[in-house]
């Protein structure tokens, strides 16, 4: 799993247990004033979700859609909500040829949602904001998971900031704070169509712990913290990739907390067989048995995943 591997911050966790002390039903009202600010957004632009996964079942179910599209190689979640919730998905596949990049015209032009990864899991490619935003259409939806966004310093091309009719961004708090138990995400834009999202939220579906964390995560000391934890995947995110590239093992230039590479068929098994865990990449539609996703790790750990590889050539 792509979770930040190192502790908790201590005021994150301070806030989540004492999330626990109040006998009452849960108020995310204080967590979604919080995030609005964050973003620079009103509270109308901006719903708790019980994690980013909630978010993909609420678009799913929001509207009566008629030709939902998702763009794939990424997460498979918001395409098996859309199936879930009876609809026929249309597959946009980005192609390793061209480094798997978004071309906006190979959006069908009567697409009404569209559904795209940034950075894209898991492919690690961060799109241009520019190049999402050609997608935006009258009548049309588009919908930004940027649950690994926090991964990328600066965040430069998130689409939190800008203000589009017929917007949406999926955010997570799951990967780079380290709690994918606790469900906490949020999705900004569109006031329209939060209101939408929000009218087929199951009550409460943000606990109070969900909550406590949102609100402890859009403060300024919190941002600092992730802009280092973002460095430091960085870091070693160039070590794995400057060590895949001697042993010339294809790979994506990944912005994100993995990097997607292509070491060839049976190689997962073999790194296993000595008790290292790499993604299969095969349940992503458009990539082969031949891919691998590799979480990026410390140094030492990386160092030991890279020597396996080389045993793997042998
Ligand atoms: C790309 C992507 N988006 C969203 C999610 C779900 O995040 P959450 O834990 O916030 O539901 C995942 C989980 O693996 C993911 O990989």
């Amino acid at each position: 799993m792509n979770v930040y591997p190192g502790e908790r911050p201590s005021w994150l966790d301070e806030a989540l247990h004492e999330s626990l002390a109040s006998a009452a039903y849960p108020d995310e009202e204080p967590a979604r004033a919080a995030l609005a600010k964050h973003h620079g957004r009103e509270r109308a632009e901006v719903l708790p979700t019980a994690g980013a996964a909630e978010a993909f079942t609420l678009v799913a179910r929001a509207r009566p859609w008629q030709k939902p599209v998702v763009v794939h190689p990424q997460f498979t979640e918001p395409h098996a909500a859309l199936e879930q919730a009876g609809h026929q998905v249309t597959e946009v596949r980005l192609s390793a040829r061209d480094g798997f990049s978004l071309d906006p015209a190979a959006v069908p032009d009567d697409a009404d949602l569209v559904m795209i990864g940034n950075p894209t899991n898991p492919t690690g490619v961060l799109h241009p904001a520019t190049a999402i935003r050609k997608l935006l259409r009258p009548r049309r939806l588009v919908v930004v998971d940027e649950a690994f966004m926090d991964a990328v310093p600066g965040e430069p091309e998130t689409l939190t900031t800008t203000r589009d009719d017929g917007l949406l961004v999926i955010r997570s708090l799951t990967k780079h704070w380290s709690i994918p138990g606790v469900r906490a995400g949020y999705v900004v834009g569109d006031s329209g169509a939060i209101n939408d999202l929000e009218a087929v939220r199951t009550p409460w579906s943000v606990s109070s712990t969900a909550a406590a964390a949102m609100l402890a995560c859009a403060t300024e000391r919190a941002s600092a913290e992730a802009r280092e934890r973002a460095d430091r995947i960085g870091a070693w995110r160039d070590h794995l990739e400057a060590g895949l590239r001697a042993q010339q093992i294809e790979h994506v230039p990944s912005t994100a907390s993995f990097v997607l590479a292509r070491p060839g068929v049976g190689v997962r098994e073999l790194l296993r067989d000595e008790g290292i865990a790499v993604r299969r990449a095969d349940t992503f539609p458009g990539l082969g048995p031949e891919w691998v996703r590799i979480a990026v790790r410390p140094v030492e750990q990386t160092d030991r995943l890279l020597s396996a590889l080389r045993r793997c050539k042998r």
